[in-house]
């Protein structure tokens, strides 16, 4: 039996269920003294517009133990990256079994995709327990810098490693493994949250419609980057005089990609919508950001989760019917956690 997943409802953590009850219409509202939230789609654009991201709001490439992350490091950790999805991707599909809890099944199942059998040392820097504190991330990466026997030439290594180990020295070697989890772990963590709320919001698929459109919806409702900050600028008071000088600026994706103003049926997962919209340049839907600075890592994530999903459709993967509520989190990355995925049993199976 397979609930329908107009059933299954989305729990938001108490915060995210306030921004979304109090706020959805405002457009713009203050959040905190300090703070301002916009989730007017014009208004976004203005802000967006207004000047580039400085080092410290970008997430990927924000500096490491204050040395910065040149435009030329990040463009080779991308290409090196871009090289290990794409070299994934050539081969033949697989029918991995991907029943279990979700998002840590994809997780894991992606870090084997994309990385292969890296050594421990890399390994480790994608789990996912090293979330837990950022002391465990730095104690695993200075761990992996101090061993410095290269491992053999037949050891199979993704490019983004063979980077960190082409380093000189300890200090070079430690910076570029601190930077190999900020790409690797990007991949896991996002795809898999994305997929696993798609999975959530509308397992099982019809079959006509396209990964895209359900990506795409997926995106809308439950963005992995429900905001996105912009620390207090002269440039945004000069966009809207509401926005004082001391104001640090929240985009809210959100909201806007509930708003009824831009949406039919906001709240509903309809991934049809989607034939007859752009999402490159929809009214104030930003799931990757602005179209001035978008994010680096989309054409990587799109093919995998796709490739998730052509597993999911061909398994016939569905959330446990028993259940019907999933928690989202308040956290930096949107997800709902610890759905349990099965294969339902085909009707004449033993
Ligand atoms: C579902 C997956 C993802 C979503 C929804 C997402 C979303 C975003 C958003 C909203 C921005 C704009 C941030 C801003 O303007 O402040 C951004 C920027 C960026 N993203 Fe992604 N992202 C995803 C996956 C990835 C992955 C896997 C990578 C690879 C490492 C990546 C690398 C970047 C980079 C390099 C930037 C530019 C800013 C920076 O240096 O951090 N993203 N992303």
């Amino acid at each position: 039996m397979v609930i329908a997943p107009a059933r299954r409802e989305v729990v938001f953590a108490p915060r995210l269920d306030r921004l979304l009850h109090e706020h959805r219409t405002d457009g713009f509202f203050r959040l905190e003294p300090d703070t301002v939230g916009i989730a007017d789609p014009d208004l976004m654009d203005a802000v967006l517009r207004a000047r580039p991201a400085n080092a410290e709001e970008r997430p990927t490439f924000k500096p490491v133990l204050g040395r910065q992350v040149t435009r030329a490091e990040s463009a080779s950790l991308m290409q090196a990256l871009g090289a290990d999805v794409r070299a994934a991707l050539k081969r033949p599909a697989d029918r991995p079994d991907l029943t279990g809890a979700w998002p840590a099944v994809p997780h894991d199942y992606l870090r084997r995709f994309v990385f292969g059998p890296e050594t421990r040392r890399f390994r480790v820097l994608v789990d996912r327990r090293l979330e837990l504190t950022p002391k465990l991330t730095w104690s695993a990466v200075a761990a992996g810098a101090a061993l410095v026997r290269p491992p053999r030439e037949d050891t199979p290594l993704s490019v983004l490693a063979r980077q960190v180990l082409a380093a000189d020295d300890f200090a070079e070697r430690r910076f570029r493994m601190y930077l190999y989890r900020r790409v690797a772990a990007p991949i896991c963590f996002t795809v898999a949250a994305l997929v696993t709320s798609a999975v959530w919001l509308g397992a099982p698929f019809d079959d006509d419609v396209p990964n895209e459109h359900v990506i795409n919806e997926a995106l809308r409702l439950l963005p992995p980057s429900w905001n996105v900050l912009r620390v207090r600028s002269p440039e945004f008071t000069e966009v809207d005089a509401r926005i004082t000088a001391g104001d640090d600026v929240l985009l809210l994706p959100l909201l806007s990609h509930r708003s009824p103003e831009l949406w039919e049926a906001p709240d509903e997962f309809r991934p049809r919508r989607w034939a007859g919209l752009d999402a490159d340049r929809h009214r104030g839907y930003l799931p990757f950001g602005h179209v001035s600075e978008r994010c680096w890592g989309r054409h990587l994530v799109l093919p995998l989760a796709s490739r998730l999903l052509d597993v999911v459709r061909a398994e016939g993967l569905v959330p446990d019917p028993r259940r019907t509520t999933a928690r989202v989190e308040l956290d930096g990355l949107l997800e709902p956690s610890d759905v349990k995925i099965v294969r339902p049993r085909r009707s004449g199976s033993r």
